[in-house]
C-alpha cells in the first residue's frame, strides 16, 4: 500500500472477454456519449488515457472485469484524504472502451465489524452461471486481516451498482503462525481440475514472503492447503500476488514475451518497498496439482532465468 499504482488500463482489454452487450439507448448510458477525453490545461497533472479518480488517492486496482458488455474496474480509494489512510473504499468505475470513464458508487466501504477499519485489495471471479463475486482483505475491528465475500445486489443491472456482503463473513482468517497485519489481497480464483476452487494470499513469515493457497468447493468453506504454493526468502510481504497462466505459444495466456517457456505466473507488487508495480488480474485455465513451472522476479534484480526459474511438483 505504500506505492500509488501507475496502471496502464489499455492492458485490461486484451485480457478479457465477454461476447455480450448491452443496450446503449438505455438512460444510464447517456453520460457516456458526452464523455470526451480532453486535456485541462488548469490541471497539468491529471492523466488523460490513464486512469484516475475526480480526486484523492488511490493505490491497487481491484477486480476488473468485463460483465455485459462492460468494463468494470474497481480500485482502492480513499474518500477522505489525497494520502493512503483508514477508510480506505473500493471505488467502482465502468466504461465501455477503457478510456473514457464514469465513476458510480463505492461498491464496498467500511461497514461491519469484518471491515470496519478499511475495504483492501482483493479480485473478482466470475463463477458458473456468469456471476461475478467479490473476495476482498476486509481490516476488521481488531486491525486483523481476514477475508470477505460481497455479491451483485441485481445481476441484471450491467452497472452491477450494489454489492451485499456475505452474512458468514469473514470466510478466511489469519492461519496460526501467520501475523494478522500480514495476510492479504486474495487472487481471482481459479478451478483446480479436481474441481475445486484455489486462491492465493500475500503473506510472510520473517521476511519470507509466501503465496498461501486456499481451497474450496462452494466457495464459502475455504481451507488451507498444507504448504504456500510458493515462497521466497528476504522477498517481504507478498502484496497483490497473482498466478495466472502465461502463453508458451502466445495463443493461451498472457505473453510474457520472455524467452524461456512459462505454464503459470506469479507476480507480487508493491511488495517490499515497492519492487514491482505491476497488478493485473486474468482467469487461470490450468489446476496447481498438475506439474507447473512457477517464475518469479523483482525488478530490482537483474532477469535471470536460473535463479528466478523453479519446478514445483505435487
Ligand atoms: C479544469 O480545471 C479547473 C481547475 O481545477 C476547473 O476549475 C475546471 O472546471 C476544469 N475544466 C474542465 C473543462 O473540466
Ligand atoms: C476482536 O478480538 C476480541 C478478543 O479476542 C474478540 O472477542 C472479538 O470478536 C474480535 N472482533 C472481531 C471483529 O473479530
Ligand atoms: C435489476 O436491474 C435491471 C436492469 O437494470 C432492472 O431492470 C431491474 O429493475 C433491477 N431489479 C431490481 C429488483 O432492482
Ligand atoms: C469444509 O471443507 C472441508 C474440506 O473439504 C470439509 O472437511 C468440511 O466438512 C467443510 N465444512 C463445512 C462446514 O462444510
Ligand atoms: C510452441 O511453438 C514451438 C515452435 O513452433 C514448438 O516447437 C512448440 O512445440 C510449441 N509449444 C506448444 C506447447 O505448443
Amino acid at each position: 500500500m505504500e506505492i500509488p499504482a501507475i496502471f496502464l488500463v489499455g492492458l485490461f482489454c486484451v485480457l478479457f472477454n465477454d461476447g455480450t452487450e448491452v443496450d446503449a439507448s438505455q438512460p444510464e448510458f447517456q453520460n457516456f456519449q458526452s464523455c470526451n477525453l480532453m486535456v485541462n490545461e488548469s490541471q497539468p497533472y491529471r492523466t488523460s488515457y490513464h486512469f484516475q479518480p475526480p480526486k484523492n488517492w488511490l493505490n491497487d486496482p481491484n477486480g476488473p472485469m468485463l460483465y455485459k458488455g462492460l468494463y468494470h474496474l474497481f480500485y482502492q480509494y480513499n474518500p477522505n484524504s489525497a494520502l493512503f489512510g483508514d477508510g480506505m473504499v473500493w471505488a467502482h468505475s465502468v466504461s465501455y472502451d477503457l478510456i473514457n470513464w464514469v465513476h458510480l458508487n463505492h461498491a464496498l466501504h467500511p461497514t461491519e465489524p469484518f471491515d470496519i477499519k478499511s475495504c483492501w485489495s482483493g479480485s473478482v471471479t466470475i463463477l458458473p452461471g456468469n456471476k461475478p463475486v467479490i473476495l476482498y482483505t476486509g481490516i476488521d475491528a481488531n486491525n486483523t486481516q481476514v477475508q470477505n465475500l460481497a455479491m451483485p445486489k441485481n445481476l441484471s443491472d450491467p452497472l452491477l451498482k450494489e454489492w451485499i456482503k456475505f452474512s458468514q463473513n469473514p470466510v478466511i482468517t489469519p492461519p496460526i503462525g501467520i501475523e494478522g497485519d500480514h495476510f492479504r489481497d486474495p487472487t481471482t480464483a481459479w478451478l483446480g481440475a479436481d474441481g475445486k476452487w484455489n486462491v492465493i494470499i500475500g503473506s510472510s513469515i520473517n521476511d519470507q514472503g509466501m503465496a498461501i493457497l486456499y481451497q474450496s468447493e462452494d466457495f464459502v468453506n475455504w481451507s488451507r492447503y498444507q504448504e504456500p504454493l510458493y515462497s521466497k526468502e528476504k522477498t517481504g510481504m507478498w502484496e497483490c500476488p497473482d498466478f495466472f497462466p502465461v502463453s508458451v505459444n502466445s495463443t493461451n495466456g498472457v505473453d510474457t514475451s520472455v524467452i524461456i517457456q512459462i505454464d503459470h505466473s506469479i507476480i507480487e507488487s508493491f511488495g517490499g518497498e515497492g519492487r514491482t508495480c505491476i497488478s493485473s488480474r486474468v482467469y487461470p485455465q490450468l489446476a496447481v496439482h498438475k506439474e507447473a513451472h512457477l517464475y518469479t522476479t523483482l525488478n530490482q534484480e537483474k532477469f535471470s532465468p536460473t535463479s528466478v526459474y523453479h519446478r514445483l511438483k505435487t
